[in-house]
């Protein structure tokens, strides 16, 4: 029994690593495979994972955002906060 939970867990460990990057393929098109395409978007993806994942939950929220935020809450409306976390970390480490 331990060896199965044990190995459930190892499972949502790699899952979860992995979702950063699946989030992330559909940003890539406004922000570019390295966040720092600013064509459509306007700014460049940058700070740390806590701050990104403050804006995600800001255009979710309503309390973050410029001009083009619309475009922004239909992206983040679908996440979960697991979303928001993984991408955000998988954001911060694009660099
Ligand atoms: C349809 C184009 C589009 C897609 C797709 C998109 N974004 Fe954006 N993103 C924008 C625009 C436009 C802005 C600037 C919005 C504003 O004025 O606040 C932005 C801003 C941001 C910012 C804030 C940057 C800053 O420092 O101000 C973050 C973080 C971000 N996007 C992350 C993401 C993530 C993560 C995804 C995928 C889940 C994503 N975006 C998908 C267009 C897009």
């Amino acid at each position: 029994m331990k060896k199965i939970v044990l190995g459930l867990s190892l499972t949502a460990a790699a899952l979860f690593a992995a979702d950063g990057a699946a989030v992330y393929s559909k940003c890539v098109a406004c922000h570019g495979k390295d966040g720092q395409n600013t064509a459509i978007s306007g700014v460049a993806l940058s700070g740390d994972a806590a701050s990104i994942e403050k804006k995600l939950n800001g255009y979710k929220d309503g309390s973050f955002g410029g001009a083009k935020k619309a475009m922004m809450v239909g992206q983040v409306a679908s996440l979960s906060a697991d979303d928001i976390k993984a991408v955000s970390a998988h954001i911060a480490g694009l660099k």
